[in-house]
């Protein structure tokens, strides 16, 4: 068996360890209903998941060092990663703490996250690494936490999070983690212009909301033509049912993601929009080579701080190595 008596890292033995991945997600559909008595919004939120992933890597850490640290053991590379906080309000952080608490263990790991989906840029990095720190504790554990109580942990952690463990295509309703897994062909080409600078979620749905002011909200719903065309791998009916509800919001928040969509349309994109809440903004492209020449153009457009080319549907969070159990 591995380990040392007590299950904790044996002497003189490298400290086990275990990876996963998870995506980033575009949402094609974000219908944004009235808000709820919790303060939540009910939706028709229809993920996308794309192939943007990060890595993250838990180690085992010897239990007095965890008692002595006092709180998160998180450390972050890639582009960004200075803006990912390092305690315990990290979401990965949160995602061992309560996988932990959920087989009554202690949460004696080191969590290495190595980003590539852009930081605070409205395509679920956060959710991602989440959803990436339960798959590799499960593996480093060994804890074989069945998929509905990982999905249900997931939700605690956010709305988004049982998106990143599913991947593919999938309809969130309730506050976006009630999730129905959906047919998807592909693959759908993409180009995500990233900004400078993150937009605040909450604060997205709160302008969202004043900008409705008194007007009745009506309950949201999938589009019908959006998920035949998802079904198909149609990116023209693709194209022409995308939708996001927050739009306007992150709009009146950060005039000058108008310019981007702008240059990105004018490059010859199908069809724009903001990315969930912002302010990474998504464009569809019919092909691999449109869809460079469409990151090349919004580069150049000074509309952009970068400009970085995708494919999707992707598959949800993997374990990518795990240490092997005896
Ligand atoms: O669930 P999560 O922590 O990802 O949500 C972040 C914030 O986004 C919430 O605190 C809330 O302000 C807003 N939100 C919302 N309605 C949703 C999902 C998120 O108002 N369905």
């Amino acid at each position: 068996t591995p380990g040392g008596p007590a299950g904790g890292p044996e002497v003189g033995a490298a400290p086990r360890t275990a990876s996963a991945t998870a995506p980033a997600k575009v949402n094609v559909q974000l219908a944004v209903g009235p808000v709820r008595p919790d303060g939540y919004h009910d939706l028709a939120n229809v993920f996308l998941a794309v192939e943007l992933h990060d890595r993250v890597t838990v180690t085992e850490t010897a239990a007095e060092a965890a008692a002595d640290s006092g709180g998160a053991r998180v450390s972050c590379t890639g582009p960004g990663a200075d803006l990912v906080p390092a305690d315990a309000t990290n979401l990965a952080w949160r995602a061992v703490e309560l996988l932990a608490a959920h087989h009554g263990r202690r949460p004696d790991v080191a969590v290495h996250i190595d980003k590539d989906i852009p930081v605070a840029g409205g395509m679920a990095g956060g959710s991602a690494d989440a959803a990436a720190a339960l798959l590799a504790c499960d593996a480093l554990w060994g804890t074989a936490t069945p998929r509905d109580e990982l999905l249900s942990i997931a939700a605690e952690l956010g709305s988004d999070v049982p998106f990143s463990v599913v991947g593919g295509a999938a309809l969130g309703r309730g506050r976006g983690e009630v999730l129905t897994e959906l047919p998807v062909s592909g693959p759908f080409h993409w180009v995500f212009a990233l900004a400078d600078g993150g937009l605040s979620t909450p604060k997205v749905y709160a302008e969202c909301d004043r900008l409705r002011g008194d007007a009745a909200v009506p309950a949201p719903e999938p589009s019908p033509e959006l998920l035949t065309a998802l079904r198909d791998g149609d990116t023209t009916g693709l194209a022409g049912a995308l939708a996001n509800d927050l739009q306007d919001a992150a709009l009146s928040l950060r005039p000058s993601l108008a310019d981007t969509l702008a240059a990105g349309l004018a490059a010859g994109a199908p069809a724009a929009l903001v990315s969930g809440s912002g302010p990474s903004c998504a464009f569809l492209a019919p092909d691999a080579a449109s869809a460079d020449r469409i990151a090349a153009a919004l580069a150049e457009s000074g509309t952009c701080r970068a400009a970085r080319v995708t494919t999707g549907p992707a598959p949800g969070a993997r374990v990518v190595s795990a240490p092997v159990r005896g």
